[in-house]
């Protein structure tokens, strides 16, 4: 039995996703199927397992620092997953992607700055500008049969009139487009013409599922790299979310010294133990364990886009070329947001309503596919509830 395939129960194990749809969504109903938060419902590798098991058993949990280990086995992962070079000064470690982006945001910008992202985009993206008395500048993405193109026109005026720095996310959630590297410099460019900071969120960057590659921003030019923060994470590619750790690329050895001083300003200078011995070993060990479960997130992409195909010709679905979000274009149903979430609460399926991430989402639902193929089985009965 391919592992996963496994169906694990996650309920009354504090998860979000499984656990909080009451408090977090409001909904109260039972029997929910959460497709909703993106993580797996599946088991870490087991090397991972076993690397904290005999963590556990060591027993201490005094302070901890990064060991040499763990810097090697980040290198070592950028330049054999993505031919990306990485010096090891260049990377900060944080307790997780978004505390970190929130941190650069109030370090490089002052309250009531424009701060551009991508419509639609994360919503938790949205959350940190907005909660950080920041404005949210947006530069929706161009859709044309549900392939999206970045807006460079529009982008160029978000910076002409005045934005501060950008979260660009690649790959990019909730579409899965991974951008190429002729988007990713012109990018660079603009921030670079408009001395933007250029805060690249590339959490997904290891999930490319496509023939599309997914070009890391750390790999551009040195020129364009001043005013460059890149953050990485070993968290969504292997189900270690909960474990909080993530890396801040910061080439620039200025603003890479600001950024260690905001960390040490707010204490965050001991690492999780815990944590770091799982990182460290998924990035050595794991490449296996990766390819394995892309090829099962393509197989479940592959049986949804079939499905979709027979069953709901009406809904637009077009793969992503990363991660196991899927984006569903449920616009020619004419249905209002609220009601689109109706049928889906009625037929028991919790998406991420595409309202969530924009306005440009209207009338689209993310579905997450981290899941074993025999629920998603039943998620897909229940999808054809919902919508036909
Ligand atoms: C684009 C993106 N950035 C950041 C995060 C969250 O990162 P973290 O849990 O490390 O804060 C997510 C989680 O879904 C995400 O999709």
């Amino acid at each position: 039995m391919n592992t996963f395939d496994q169906i694990l129960n996650r309920k009354e194990s504090g998860s979000v996703k499984w656990d909080f749809m009451q408090q977090k969504l409001g909904l109260s109903e039972t029997d929910l199927l959460p497709m909703w938060v993106s993580d797996y419902d599946f088991k870490a590798p087991q090397v991972v397992l076993d690397a904290l098991q005999q963590r556990v058993e060591h027993g201490i949990f005094g302070y901890a620092e990064r060991d040499d280990a763990y810097y090697q086995a980040t290198m070592d992962w950028y330049q054999s997953q993505h031919d990306t070079h990485i010096e090891r000064e260049w990377i900060t470690t944080v307790h997780g992607v978004l505390p970190g982006l929130a941190m650069a945001l109030q370090m490089l910008t002052e309250k009531g700055d424009g701060i551009v992202m991508q419509s639609p985009g994360y919503g938790s993206f949205r959350k940190i500008i907005e909660f950080n008395d920041r404005l949210v500048v947006e530069n929706p993405l161009k859709e044309t049969e549900g392939k999206y193109q970045l807006d460079f026109d529009h982008l160029e005026s978000c910076f002409a009139n005045g934005a501060k720095a950008m979260i660009f996310c690649n790959p990019h959630n909730p579409t899965g487009r991974v951008w190429s590297e002729s988007e990713m410099i012109k990018v660079a460019e603009l921030c670079e013409l408009y001395q933007v900071w250029l805060l690249s969120d590339e959490i997904w960057g290891d999930l490319v599922v496509g023939d599309a590659q997914y070009y890391s921003a750390l790999r551009l030019p040195k020129a364009l790299t001043q005013r460059l923060i890149v953050a990485t994470a070993a968290s969504k590619t292997f189900g270690l979310s909960s474990l909080r750790i993530s890396n801040f690329m910061i080439p620039d050895e200025l603003l890479r010294a600001r950024f260690i001083r905001r960390l040490d300003a707010h204490g965050m200078d001991v690492f999780n133990s815990l944590s770091m011995s799982a990182a460290t070993i998924a990035y050595q060990e794991c490449s296996g364990w990766l390819i394995d479960l892309k090829n099962y997130l393509r197989s479940n992409i592959a049986k949804l886009e079939q499905f979709i195909q027979t069953e709901l010709p009406e809904v637009k679905f077009v793969v992503p070329q990363a991660g196991y979000l899927t984006w569903l274009d449920c616009r020619a149903l004419k249905l209002t947001d609220t009601e689109l979430e109706q049928k889906f609460v009625t037929a028991k399926l919790v998406p991420s309503m595409g309202i969530a991430f924009g306005k440009e989402g209207s009338g689209f639902v993310r579905l997450n596919l981290g899941c074993p193929s025999a629920s998603l089985d039943i998620a897909l009965m229940r999808l054809k509830k919902a919508l036909s």
